[in-house]
């Protein structure tokens, strides 16, 4: 089949690479030349584990083609895939001008029928506008089909998410490109969830929405471990042998971050209060991730109570492990806190190279913990886990580590006389 996918972020190029893989010919656009010109000779602009190896193997094979002419790739291709940012606005409601501004090219060069499948997440509600402007702009109705079909990859795992997913879920007007979409993912074995447009759309916000609750729920819970000395990880243990509440989304640590959580939550409180409904529970998951790094600053201030002046590392910039993204990351929002204390930062990421004038960047992390008085756990990167912490006790110049994504054993660290502190964990 022939595939315009439009947006080469995250999800356009999962998309793009995956679907070229499965045997069609996908062209993938993007308005970023110095992006596509990069991603034409095989220059993966993200750390994405195995992405690259894909796109150069489909880009040689010619399953797979950059362009910027954004205009004429939509005109050729029957199948559209709209992979386009969505990022929120300051009243918390995402920004739809990019999406906007594809449908716009749709409709001035469309002659023949057009599948338009929009990836983006957008509210509940968008699918069906875009359907009802394309009809406005007089496009005729036999001409195109919107299709929603949110996407629910991981950073990280990105590509082994769009080969297995557990479902897809496909949001549609009427039952006719079901057949389209069923042939476009011919190579993916996983169920389909069909419904509405909207319907398609309010699961990606739920999906969301729930797992952001059952971290939130597990911090909070690591806030009342820690008053009453238990280990929040015995909890989760617990909790989680329950087939009903499952064991995963159950790590208490600094908080969500990335891309998705904080925004698609942002994006479905704005929803919910268009409608006039108050979400109480949604707006409190907000609330307690976006308390969770002072609550355990003020953890560490209990050791040592004035952070002006004293040296900290901080090892794990991205949001969470395997990946470069920092967006939104609690790692950075941790920084910033610490600036705020006066304390000076070194920092350590196994992939991040982050300029900022106030920190201090190493490609090492034994070498950014010499003369620290405080290291900070803030990204669950696995050399983090087998750490030598021996190593890091002889670098440093205080003893305290205070691991924000409990994945140290206290008692290792303990034995070299270095002070643990944990997120609900003693
Ligand atoms: C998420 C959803 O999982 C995915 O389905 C959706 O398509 C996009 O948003 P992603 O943002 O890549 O994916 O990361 P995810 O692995 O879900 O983690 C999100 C954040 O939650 C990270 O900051 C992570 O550190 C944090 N997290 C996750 C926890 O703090 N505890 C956990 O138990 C799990």
């Amino acid at each position: 089949m022939n595939i315009c996918v439009v947006g080469a972020g995250y999800v356009g190029l999962t998309t793009a690479a995956v679907l070229s893989d499965c045997g069609h010919h996908v062209d993938c656009v993007d308005i970023n030349e110095v992006r596509i010109e990069r991603l034409k000779s095989g220059n993966v602009p993200i750390f994405e584990p195995g992405l690259e190896e894909l796109i150069v193997k489909n880009l040689e094979n010619n399953h797979l083609t950059f362009s910027t002419k954004v205009e004429e790739k939509i005109s050729k291709n029957p199948i559209i895939f709209i992979t386009v940012g969505t990022p929120s606005l300051k009243d918390g409601s995402p920004d739809l001008s990019y999406v906007e501004s594809v449908i716009d090219k749709i409709v001035t060069s469309i002659t023949s029928h057009k599948t338009i499948i929009i990836k983006s997440t957008v509210p509940p509600g968008t699918n069906e506008n875009i359907h009802q402007l394309l009809l406005e702009k007089n496009v005729e109705p036999d001409l195109f089909d919107v299709v929603s079909n949110p996407e629910f990859l991981r950073e990280g795992t990105a590509v082994k998410d769009m080969f297995e997913p557990d479902k897809i879920v496909i949001g549609v007007k009427r039952p006719e490109p079901l057949q389209v979409i069923q042939k476009i993912y011919k190579g993916v074995n996983a169920p389909y969830i069909v419904t509405s447009l909207s319907g398609a759309e309010m699961i990606k916000y739920a999906s969301n929405a729930f797992l952001a609750t059952k971290i939130s729920f597990i911090n909070e819970m690591a806030r009342i471990c820690d008053a009453y000395e238990v280990n929040v990880s015995d909890v989760a243990l617990g909790l989680g042998t329950d087939p009903r509440i499952g064991p995963l989304f159950l790590r208490s640590g600094l908080g969500y971050g990335g891309s998705c959580f904080p925004k698609d939550l942002e994006g479905l409180v704005y929803a919910a209060k268009k409608k006039d409904i108050q979400p109480e529970l949604i707006t409190s998951v907000q609330k307690v991730n976006d308390t969770q790094i002072d609550i355990y600053v003020n953890k560490l201030k209990t050791v040592v109570p004035d952070l002006s002046c004293k040296k900290i590392t901080v090892w794990g910039l991205s949001f969470k492990p395997n990946t470069d993204d920092i967006r939104y990351s609690a790692s950075i929002r941790l920084i910033e806190k610490l600036l705020e204390e006066g304390a000076t930062i070194q920092a350590y990421d196994p992939v991040v190279k982050f300029e900022h004038p106030e920190i201090i960047c190493h490609s090492n992390a034994y070498d950014s913990v010499k003369q620290s008085d405080i290291l900070i756990v803030a990204t669950e990167w696995n050399e983090f886990k087998s750490a030598d912490w021996s190593k890091v006790q002889k670098e440093m110049k205080g003893n305290v580590v205070l691991d924000g994504r409990n994945i140290i054993d206290p008692r290792t660290v303990r034995h070299l006389d270095l002070h643990y502190l944990g997120v609900g964990q003693l």
